[in-house]
């Protein structure tokens, strides 16, 4: 019998046989393709190939890859066969082979290397795809095993590469089947099995849905590696299969029940160990657990195996050990799981942790909502209560609905959507600004036939270069005059695109009659630099001779910041520990930014210990230097590297003595001295596990020094004291300006008493009623209440209104006592009275304080208290 790993061998191996290159899986995060969160089959990586976006490196390839779909979440565990994480296995053709090796390749693997009976096996078409039928006929498939199905056509996603496609079915015998009258291939059942689906890729598809015919034809094939073992391991469904079990039984171990003994656990069993398999996957591949995209996706994923585990009776933390159970088998084909293992661990327990936290805490508030809604009849949760569980106790809606399902309600998706809609509208926004400008298609068009613009700028600062192409507003032009903004490709630039955290530079282009102010330099998905200048003076042309020019002053500000940046990593894994890595950056000529992950934060004296390790670094004056090598020698040689890269690729290595190697594409200093002084400015955390240190180097922080320098200066000159001494003198005068404020208030209180006193002197009688209005010294409105209080006490059956100004506007408080003595009402007086003084208010009928704006008109309106207590009394 074959293992997974022997299946997945055996595949790649048959390809190789067949001329196609081995290639490891890719990541699960696409890679330049805004189209998709996820890789959702082998065929991802290969997109600007099929596109011809990037001419293929060679003509065929074969490939395991890791793969996560969601659509299906709902089903997993529930069917024999649906997965979020499965391993695709694949035979892909770049305008090399078609059908006629496709067809007899893939029919010889599974009837001749797998020895799948014949008599098992189904085929299915395109229906007007006449040549594959022959074709299959040809290699030894009955007619009337072929059968035509108009859905045999696939994409990838709305958009992109796509093509009619013809599929191999395994017939798993009655008995596996839904007995149904009439069950028979094309069945929705789990008798009829699906395993490979050939992808004649001849289409893209644009926004419009419209399919033009790629440049060529192409190949694209895709076998399930669980469906798969599934049939040559005899068992039943794909979770019975070994890349499944030791991690379903290590689940049931922990919950203390046995594995194919209740269908409810059963069904749980299965949902958590499809799960972790992705979450773990998920992680060894950089993405982090949040809110937005596929760092959603992930959490979703991974809650629900915590929410399934609880439903089988586990409630301490398990994804842990569970992971360990994965790394154990899969590490051999992927080694990231090795590799990223403190990241992994890292967010594994710490999404457990609050998640559980905020699992008890959700479920509490939705079982009392529950009961509300049961209370009153009703059966559907509105979707701004849904959405709140999501955005305050971080429950997927999905989680919630499925909760709600056990009780026979449900989730008004639609204002759901609405609340969510909104939410992420406004984050959104600014993004696709960006975007809108970068994907005109006549640009994307341009771009493509330019193709990759070599950069000369880590050595030049200058070059003299030439206009390819000029489009304003997304659409090509051929001269672009004064005062406009403009999109510039060139043949070759000393311009540094953004990226890599490195901001780009910025600049000047002269050609003899024009100069240009360059912006903003960004790099397209083809390697094609994007110059977004305006104009200053002249016309530009196209195909004119232009003298590129980098501000020198910025460029070196930002160099600094970015080698600045490579010595902060080291020192802060050095202070805090390995599992220090890099989550993101931003180096500008202003400052630098680091993003990094840790657990807590860091105290000031790991942060003076980090920073001293850093200027120590730059002190010793190291050589810097940068060399080019294929990913797996530089990672060999232990070069610290972001998440993402790609298989194949060369990569840039900056050596900083023997102090920092790290893969990195920005510019760096010639010498460590270079940086000059580095002084960390800032730290704290960012999200969960995340901090982001912010510092400046160089200049930068001679400035900052400086201004620091003048403050104290100045500060000394005014205290009459030593700069060192400030410190211990502006102790001294706060303790004293602390005494004074005590005293200050207990004056007050004794003044405030005295013309309470005084107050009391002159009550004036209406209809019995006895009214204080005056205008006293008190400086804000608590004072003010706390006076009034003071009266209130006091009087038997009254109203008292007092005003006082404060800094250049009036307060005013008004009693009523008892409440709703002679039908007067607290509210209703102050509104008259502060009207005076231009201002507006109003209360409860006891108490009630306004404000006015012309403390000129206090007095009158004091003066008018007693008329307006009149009017009232008359109504
Ligand atoms: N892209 C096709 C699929 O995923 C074949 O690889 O089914």
């Amino acid at each position: 019998m074959y293992s997974g790993n022997q299946l997945r061998d055996m595949f790649l191996k048959y390809f190789e046989a067949k001329g196609h290159k081995i290639l490891p899986s890719a990541s699960l995060i696409p890679k330049d393709d805004p189209t998709l969160l996820l890789t959702v089959a082998g065929m991802v990586p290969f997109k600007p190939y099929f596109q011809r976006r990037v001419e293929p490196p060679f003509p065929r390839a074969t490939t395991a890859q890791k793969c996560v779909r969601t659509p299906d979440l709902e089903e997993v565990g529930k069917t024999a066969r649906h997965h979020t994480y499965f391993e695709m296995l694949g035979n892909f053709s770049f305008g090399d082979y078609f059908k006629n090796e496709a067809i007899p390749w893939a029919w010889e693997y599974i009837t001749e290397v797998l020895k799948i009976p014949v008599e098992k096996l189904w085929v299915t078409i395109y229906p007007e795809d006449d040549d594959a039928k022959k074709i299959w006929e040809k290699a030894g498939v009955k007619s009337e095993r072929i059968i035509g199905d108009p859905e045999n056509f696939w994409a990838a996603g709305p958009t992109g590469p796509c093509g009619p496609c013809s599929e191999i079915y395994v017939d798993l015998g009655e008995a596996r089947g839904c007995n149904k009258p009439g069950c028979a291939m094309g069945c929705d059942c789990d008798r009829f099995l699906e395993i490979w689906n050939l992808v004649f890729m001849q289409y893209n598809r644009d926004e419009a849905g419209v399919l033009t015919p790629l440049p060529k034809q192409n190949i694209d094939t895709g076998m399930g590696l669980e469906r798969i073992a599934s049939v040559m391991q005899g068992v039943e469904t794909n979770f019975d299969t070994d890349l499944f079990r030791p991690i379903i039984d290590h689940v049931a171990n922990l919950a203390g029940v046995k594995y194919k003994n209740n269908p409810k656990n059963d069904l749980a069993l299965k949902v958590v160990s499809d799960h972790v398999r992705a979450v773990s996957f998920m992680l060894a591949d950089g993405i982090r657990p949040n809110n937005e995209g596929r760092g959603y996706v992930l959490r979703r994923i991974l809650r629900r195996a915590v929410r399934y585990a609880k439903l089988l009776g586990i409630d301490k933390p398990f994804l842990e050990s569970a992971f360990q159970v994965i790394q154990k088998d899969y590490s051999h084909a992927y080694p990231e799981l090795k590799e990223n293992e403190n990241f992994i661990l890292n967010h594994l327990n710490l999404e457990e942790k609050n998640f559980q936290a905020t699992l008890e805490q959700g479920t509490q508030l939705l079982q009392d909502k529950v009961k509300e809604l049961l209370k009153q009849g009703e059966t559907v949760l509105a979707g701004p209560d849904a959405f709140y569980l999501y955005e305050t106790y971080g429950f997927p809606v999905e989680l919630t609905e499925e909760m709600l399902e056990e009780q026979g309600l449900t989730v008004d998706m639609v204002s759901f959507q609405t609340a969510a809609e909104e939410h992420r509208l406004r984050a959104k926004e600014q993004s696709q600004q960006m975007r809108a400008v970068v994907e005109s298609p006549e640009l994307m068009e341009k771009a493509k036939l330019l193709g990759r613009t070599p950069f000369v700028g880590y050595e030049r600062l200058s070059a003299t270069t030439r206009i390819e192409g000029l489009f304003v507003g997304g659409e090509e032009k051929q001269d672009v005059g004064e005062g406009e903004e403009v999109m510039v490709f060139l043949t070759e630039t000393p311009f540094y695109a953004e990226s890599g955290g490195q901001v780009s530079d910025r600049g000047v282009m002269r050609t003899s009659r024009a100069e240009a102010r360059v912006l903003e330099v960004k790099k397209g998905v083809t390697g094609t630099l994007y110059h977004r200048a305006q104009v200053t003076t002249g016309v530009l042309h196209v195909g004119e001779t232009v003298e590129a020019e980098i501000d020198l002053v910025e460029r070196q500000a930002t160099t600094r910041h970015h080698s600045a940046t490579h010595l902060l990593q080291v020192a802060l894994r050095s202070v805090l520990g390995e599992h220090v890595q890099q989550a993101g950056s931003l180096v500008s000529p202003e400052r630098l930014r680091f993003d990094f992950t840790h657990f807590s934060a860091l105290s000031t004296e790991g942060l003076r210990a980090v920073e001293g390790i850093i200027n120590e670094a730059v002190l010793k004056n190291m050589p810097v230097a940068a060399t080019e090598m294929p990913l797996k020698e530089a990672k060999l040689s232990g070069a610290t590297a972001l998440f993402g890269e790609k298989y194949g690729e060369t990569v840039r290595v900056v050596n900083m003595g023997l102090f920092s190697k790290e893969l990195c594409g920005g510019t760096h200093v010639k010498n460590t001295g270079e940086i000059g002084l580095v002084k960390i400015l800032s730290e704290g955390g960012i999200g969960a596990g995340l901090r982001r240190i912010e510092a400046i180097a160089g200049i930068e922080a001679l400035t900052y020094f400086r201004a620091l320098d003048d403050q104290v200066m100045e500060v000394a000159q005014n205290l009459k004291a030593q700069p060192l001494e400030v410190g211990k003198r502006v102790h001294g005068l706060m303790t004293q300006v602390k005494d004074l404020e005590r005293e200050i208030s207990q004056l007050q209180a004794k003044l405030a008493k005295n013309e309470v006193e005084g107050l009391l002197k002159r009550v004036a009688e209406i209809d019995g009623i006895q009214v204080i209005a005056a205008a006293v010294h008190v400086s804000d409105m608590e004072g003010l209440r706390q006076m009034a209080d003071l009266l209130r006490a006091k009087l038997k059956a009254g109203v008292i209104v007092l005003g006082a100004t404060s800094e250049g506007k009036v307060n005013f408080v008004t009693v009523v006592s008892p409440t709703g003595l002679s039908g007067l009402h607290a509210g209703q007086i102050i509104k008259e009275v502060a009207k005076i003084t231009g201002g507006s208010g109003g209360g409860r009928p006891d108490m009630a304080q306004a404000g006015g704006k012309d403390p000129s008109k206090l007095g009158e309106a004091i003066d008018r208290v007693p008329t307006i207590v009149r009017g009232f009394l008359k109504k």
